[in-house]
């Protein structure tokens, strides 16, 4: 990959620009001056912004997954932009499949990332990858995809960045252990007694980091850091019995690589996606970013625990989907989309999701894999038996 410079910007196509990664996303490229350029800009509904983007950054690209809202989009651009329209659900994959761009930052959420992260590595493009359910739902295809064609999946997710600086120049042999930090969400210290009363605002309501709505529940659960144990499992070949995860309620250090040699090396930085975000994007080059630094001796205590099972039950169902792999993980994820979103509507209590995503993975029937259909089949079927387990518990 060439270092990104001033006369020839890397051009980068940012799908899912209008959400947390993708907004701080276009902040780096505004700070980088004339490094990067969004060439492409994909979002999901929300117009008003992406219109706003368009208008700013002038991509030769936008798209947008709901076509119902073109003519919205359209008048609130107007004259004031020229580029091409994509849309449809597939939008955001034909900008990785044809579009002209040197990078593409996957900040989508969902299982909408998947395709579009599979399409870049078929393409050999650099993927700067945020969108988690992709390496949840396909990891172990998408890795070995992209080792056969030898095209670079750049970790966002500040925790597998931190990893991926650590082991940089390492094939992983000399590895005992990687352990991965957790804020611990919101609910670290509460009487577990009390979950029950749990309401969706509070279960919003992160410690440390600013997030989408899936993300932050999902870190108050813990299960995201489950999806990250499965992340880092493809990213870097390492088995899932070398992966911990410690609860550090500061988010100062996003991971540990524990060596055979008994030394430990630790990732730092202040918790701000836009450091993982441009650490990706410019990588190999490490350029001024500007934003505020770690000082250590400012910062204060900085702790460490294990995570309770009781507390996180979240967290072993991950590690539960990794030993059963085939569709599991798929399963996982889907399932607990459509548990979030049940609790966000108040619909079930937070210990529920939980306690429904149990019920989804023991129902789950054990069939093979053989592609990304299979495993979008999957993804479909833990979406309804999910929401026949919300009928059955409301
Ligand atoms: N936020 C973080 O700090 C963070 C950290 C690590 C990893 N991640 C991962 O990064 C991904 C994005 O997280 P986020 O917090 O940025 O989420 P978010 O704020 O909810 O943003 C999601 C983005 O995806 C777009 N989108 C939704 N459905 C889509 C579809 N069907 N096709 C194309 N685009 C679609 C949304 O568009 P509209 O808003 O226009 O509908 C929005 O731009 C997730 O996988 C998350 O786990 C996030």
């Amino acid at each position: 990959m060439s270092a990104p410079s001033s006369h020839s910007p890397r051009r980068v196509a940012v799908l899912g620009s209008t959400g947390s990664i993708g907004t701080s996303t276009l902040d780096v490229i505004e700070r980088l001056e004339g490094r990067l350029t969004p060439v492409a800009l994909s979002a999901g509904r929300n117009v008003t912004l992406l219109a706003e983007q368009v208008r700013r950054w002038q991509p030769a690209i936008a798209a947008l997954a709901d076509p119902g809202l073109a003519e919205e989009f359209r008048a609130l651009v107007g004259t004031e932009w020229s580029g091409e329209l994509l849309l449809g659900e597939d939008a955001a994959e034909r900008i990785c499949r044809d579009a002209d761009v040197d990078i593409v930052l996957n900040g989508c959420v969902g299982a909408a990332g998947l395709r579009p992260s599979w399409a870049t590595i078929q393409r050999k493009l650099p993927l700067a990858l945020a969108n988690k359910e992709s390496l949840v739902i396909a990891g172990e295809l998408l890795t070995r995809e992209a080792m056969a064609r030898s095209a670079p999946i750049l970790p966002v997710d500040s925790e597998h960045n931190g990893l991926f600086q650590l082991l940089e120049g390492s094939d992983g042999e000399e590895v005992s252990r990687l352990i991965l930090t957790a804020s611990g969400g919101p609910f670290r210290e509460r009487d577990v007694a009390t979950f029950d009363a749990i309401r969706p605002e509070e279960a919003l309501r992160h410690p440390t980091w600013s997030m989408g709505a899936r993300i932050t529940v999902d870190s108050a659960t813990l299960l995201n850091k489950g999806f990250e144990v499965l992340e880092a499992r493809w990213l870097f070949g390492i088995p899932p019995a070398r992966i911990d995860v410690w609860i550090h309620p500061e988010s100062i250090v996003h991971g540990f690589v524990e060596w055979r040699d008994g030394s430990t090396t630790a990732q730092l930085s202040l918790p701000d996606m836009r450091v993982p975000i441009q650490n990706a994007l410019c990588y190999p080059e490490r350029l001024e970013s500007g934003l505020p630094r770690c000082d250590l001796t400012q910062q204060g205590a900085l702790r460490f625990f294990a995570p309770e099972p009781e507390r996180f039950p979240c967290l072993g169902l991950a590690y539960r989907a990794l030993e059963e792999g085939g569709t599991a993980p798929a399963v996982l994820n889907a399932g607990d989309e459509v548990l979030v979103e049940a609790f966000l509507a108040g619909e079930i209590r937070f210990p529920q999701i939980a306690e429904c995503l149990a019920e989804v993975l023991d129902a789950r029937p054990d069939e093979p894999v053989d592609g990304l259909d299979s495993l979008l089949a999957a993804d479909a079927w833990a979406r309804r038996e999910a929401r026949s387990v919300l009928g059955r518990c409301r």
